[in-house]
């Protein structure tokens, strides 16, 4: 039932209905559900995106056919796999990690998923190295899932460096409930939100912490 409670943010999924959808329609991929325990294997912070938000930005990627992808934020490569799957013969992702323990564990995840021929791993900071990047442009997809508080300056070189017709996608775009707070870091992703709308045909998809989601119509200025 869409209705004003459902608009207004009231949820109907229980813990036992999303257990049932997940049950129906992400038959267990071995290889993912090791990648998506990983940061626990290796106690790292367990932020990884959702098994269904995975596989979201999977068939966003496979519906826009995107070859090259830019992933700022590896943490422990569970994302990676996901983009990594979706890529069609010949595509890569360049995936920013700036700590090295994380992007140690990534590796070892991409690599035993099968999916090491067609992922680099950048160990720097993102904002140091990703002019580097350009030359290897323009992208069809960028996936922010990194410091949240830089989200607008990965929304300005995203808006650079993807095609027309490209993907923006990124996580936590309701900043974990603090997005209308006067802190710097929400100041920042309201900046990414409202940069992103200017130029994308854009939507913050619902997901528990907001997954914006746009295709680049415009060039950057
Ligand atoms: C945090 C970061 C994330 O990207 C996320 O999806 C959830 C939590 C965090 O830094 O706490
Ligand atoms: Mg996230």
């Amino acid at each position: 039932m869409a209705d004003q409670s459902s608009r207004a943010g009231e949820r109907y999924a229980s813990a036992q209905i999303l257990e049932y959808a997940a049950r129906t329609h992400h038959p267990e991929d071995r290889a993912l559900a090791r990648a998506f325990e990983a940061p626990a294997r290796h106690g790292m912070p367990e932020i990884q995106l959702g098994p269904a938000e995975g596989r979201l930005l999977g068939l966003l990627l496979r519906l826009s056919q995107a070859r090259k992808v830019v992933e700022i934020g590896t943490l422990a490569g569970y994302s990676a796999c996901w983009i990594a799957r979706a890529l069609p013969p010949g595509g890569h992702l360049w995936t920013i990690e700036s700590n090295p323990k994380h992007a140690g564990v990534a590796a070892e995840v991409i690599g035993e998923a099968g999916f090491g021929d067609r992922v680099t791993i950048i160990r720097d900071d993102a904002v140091a190295v990703l002019s580097k990047l350009n030359d290897s442009g323009p992208f069809c997809a960028v996936f922010l899932d990194a410091d949240k508080g830089r989200y607008d300056l990965y929304g300005r070189w995203a808006l650079e460096n993807l095609r027309l017709g490209g993907l923006l996608i990124a996580d936590n775009a309701y900043l974990f409930g603090r997005l209308l707070g006067d802190s710097d870091e929400a100041k920042a992703m309201r900046r990414f939100h409202e940069e992103m709308a200017l130029h994308f045909d854009s939507v913050c998809v619902p997901t528990p912490d907001g997954l914006a989601v746009g295709v680049k119509m415009t060039p950057a200025a």
